[in-house]
Parts: structure tokens; C-alpha cells; sequence
């Protein structure tokens, strides 16, 4: 049975299956007093060994069976997609906690899986989603709140997908995402809208109705033209609250931004009753202007002082885990329900893609 919560008088023991490109941004926030990570697991022992060189103390293994033989209380899982299903399954199924990386999984089938084994043990499901947790986003979910803008009408949300500026990503990280790709799961509308997904929900609910218009456009054609990238693509929803909302992912890979990170131009831009709240980046530094700007009644509001680096949203997601495992009075801000109602809002605009017609979401 996962450890009774709250956890206290000691730190959380952590294991971690998967330390691939995504754990250069989690793994750093877990060097804390509040967390001891006790086993590290990856079928490569040079991720192995990186990040055994950081936590000396931790278990390393290629075997998840080996990793689940430990007395850790969580075990993050951040292995790709499409092995998300069977691998919280079985950690589930040995009686842990898990954090889980976004989309919870591939196909609502592996979502509804997990969540039928965390009910069964009473597990914690908490789905990391670094987005909910990026300060300016927060900001502007602050001032939403606020109600100065009046209530919500509508949000547009813009991807622009770079080529250039970011890190150097392993070609290993993109090979499982262009397999995944095959049955219309493209790394730009389901990895990476998901993000956007998560935030509407978030700001406003469930998606009541969507539309999904999704294009294509070959990476490389000389060289491989049968690798192509599920862009220019737009989502269209609405929300049960009515607001309505506008996706727009756009390839423009010659543009570069400069960012030490993933790198994109991403925009979520809020309009209310009397005026509007942008977020002008999220992954990449984009053009040097405020983070987040506000328009009410004639004038601007700028906030230039917000932490407003990818690192800080994952660690102020790892302070929130830290609660939610600690804090009897914290939950996780996205559950696997939750998670799972975005997932089937994002597989509705898939499927209306496919169908060239709005579909309503499906509801339990
Ligand atoms: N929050 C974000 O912004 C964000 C960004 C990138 C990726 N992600 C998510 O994180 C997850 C991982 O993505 P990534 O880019 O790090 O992938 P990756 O390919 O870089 O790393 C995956 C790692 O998992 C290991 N692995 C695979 N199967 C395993 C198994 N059965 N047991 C042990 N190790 C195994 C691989 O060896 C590899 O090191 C995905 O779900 C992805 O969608 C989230």
C-alpha cells in the first residue's frame, strides 16, 4: 500500500524512472531537504551515471523491478509517453505514489488504467505540469481572479515552433516522438498543446466543444521526406463557462530565439469584459519585453520582475509536490481526473482533425 499521507518528520524518498531530456529540468529541483531521491533508474547507464553523480547516495538501475524493491513513498516517472500507461501502471500496482511528466498518456484506455489502480490503492496521482506553475502565467491566472478585467470572453494562444536557438536535444528524445506521430499524435498539437490544453483548463473549466484543423509540414524533404511536423495546425473550443479560445501552431524554423531551454514562441493572450492580460513567453526568452502586460481602460500595466525561466515553473511545481505529499490540506493541482478530461478534449480535436467537423467532448 503507497505510505500514508501527509508524510512528516522526515524527507520524502523519491525514485525517478527515466532521466532523459526532461529530467535536465526536474531532477535539479529535487536537491532540496525536504526530498532524499533514493533510486534512479534508466535503461542507459550514462543517464545512470549523470545523475548519480548528483544524488551519490541513490540507488542506480536499468530495472524498474529493482526500483520498486526500495522504500521510496513517490516514484516520478518520466520515461516517454507512450510507455507512460504501462509503466504507472506497474509502479501503481507495487503500491507508490507517482508524478507522472504530461500527457498523462497516449490513449485514454492507459489513462483510465492508472486512475482505476490509484483508486483501487488510493495512490496520489499527480500529473507534472510545469506550465500551471510558470510565475507569469500564474500572474496572469492572478489577475483574472482578480476580476479587474471583467469576466473572460475569449484566449488566443499562439505556438510559434523554431528550429533554431534552445538546447542540444538528443536525437534519442525526438525518435519516440516521431513514432508516436505516426497515428496523428505529432509532437506539436498533442506533446506540445497539451500545455496549452492544460492552462484553458485551468483558467477556465472544462471544453465543452472543440475543433481541431491540423497540417503537416516536412522537416527535412531532401533527406527525409517522410518525417514531417503536424503544423501550421489550429484548435478552436469552448469552454462550459463559455469563454472561447483560439490555438494557433505555426512552423517557422528558420527564426531564432535565444533560449537556454526548449525554445518556441508561445503567447497566451486573455481578453475580459474591460481589456486583456498577455503572456508574452513561456520556454524560449522571446523579445526582451515584459512578461506578462496588461490593457484596462486606456492604460498598460507591465510586470517586469517575474521569475520567468523554464526552471522556475518546475521548481515551484516541486514545492507544490512537496505540499501536496506533506500539507494534509494540499492537493495536486492537476490530478489524473483533471488530466484525464484533458487528454480526451485533446484526442476530440485529433478526431475532428480527422473528421473536418467540431466534435463535443465526450463526458463520463
Ligand atoms: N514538461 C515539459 O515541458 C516536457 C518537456 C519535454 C518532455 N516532457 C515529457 O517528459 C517525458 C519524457 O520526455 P523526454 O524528452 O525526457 O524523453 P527522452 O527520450 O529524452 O528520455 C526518456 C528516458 O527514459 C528512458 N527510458 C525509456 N523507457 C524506459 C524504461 N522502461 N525504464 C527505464 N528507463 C526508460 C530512456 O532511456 C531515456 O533516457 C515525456 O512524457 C514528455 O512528453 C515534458
Amino acid at each position: 500500500m503507497p505510505t500514508p499521507l501527509p508524510i512528516s518528520g522526515r524527507p520524502i524518498r523519491l525514485g525517478v524512472v527515466g532521466l532523459g531530456q526532461i529530467s535536465e529540468l526536474v531532477l535539479p529541483t529535487y536537491a532540496r531537504p525536504e526530498i532524499e531521491v533514493i533510486g534512479l533508474c534508466d535503461l542507459d547507464p550514462a543517464r545512470q551515471q549523470r545523475w548519480g553523480r548528483v544524488f551519490p547516495n541513490a540507488l542506480r538501475t536499468a530495472d524498474l523491478a529493482e526500483l520498486l524493491r526500495t522504500d521510496a513513498d513517490v516514484i516520478d516517472v518520466l520515461v516517454p509517453t507512450p510507455a507512460h500507461g504501462a509503466v504507472v501502471t506497474q509502479v501503481l500496482e507495487a503500491g507508490f505514489h507517482v508524478q507522472v511528466q504530461k500527457p498523462i498518456a497516449r490513449s485514454l484506455e492507459d489513462a483510465d488504467a492508472m486512475l482505476a489502480v490509484a483508486g483501487g490503492t488510493g495512490a496520489t496521482l499527480r500529473v507534472l505540469e510545469d506550465y500551471l506553475f510558470y510565475p507569469p502565467l500564474v500572474q496572469l491566472h492572478d489577475v483574472l481572479e482578480s476580476g479587474e478585467l471583467g469576466p473572460p470572453t475569449g484566449v488566443h494562444m499562439k505556438i510559434v515552433n523554431t528550429g533554431r536557438g534552445g538546447w542540444d536535444i538528443p536525437e534519442s528524445s525526438f525518435r519516440w516522438q516521431f513514432e508516436q506521430a505516426r497515428d496523428g499524435r505529432g509532437m506539436l498539437v498533442f506533446d506540445h498543446g497539451w500545455h496549452q490544453l492544460a492552462i484553458a483548463h485551468w483558467l477556465f473549466g472544462p471544453i465543452r466543444r472543440i475543433f481541431g484543423w491540423i497540417g503537416s509540414t516536412q522537416v527535412a524533404p531532401d533527406i527525409a521526406p517522410d518525417i514531417t511536423l503536424d503544423a501550421p495546425s489550429t484548435l478552436v473550443w469552448e469552454h462550459d463557462n463559455g469563454v472561447r479560445a483560439t490555438l494557433d501552431i505555426l512552423p517557422a524554423p528558420d527564426t531564432y530565439f535565444r533560449s537556454d531551454y526548449y525554445t518556441g514562441d508561445e503567447r497566451v493572450e486573455v481578453t475580459g469584459t474591460h481589456g486583456f492580460v498577455r503572456c508574452n513567453r513561456i520556454s524560449a526568452r522571446g523579445i526582451q519585453e515584459p512578461s506578462v502586460v496588461l490593457y484596462r481602460d486606456g492604460e498598460t500595466r507591465s510586470f517586469h520582475a517575474l521569475d520567468d525561466a523554464p526552471p522556475d515553473a518546475f521548481a515551484a511545481s516541486a514545492a507544490h509536490g512537496v505540499a501536496t505529499f506533506r500539507d494534509p490540506d494540499v492537493a495536486p493541482l492537476l490530478d489524473g481526473d483533471t488530466a484525464g478530461a484533458i487528454l480526451t478534449a485533446l484526442l476530440t480535436a485529433l478526431e475532428s482533425s480527422a473528421r473536418g467537423q467540431p466534435l463535443d467532448v465526450p463526458r463520463d
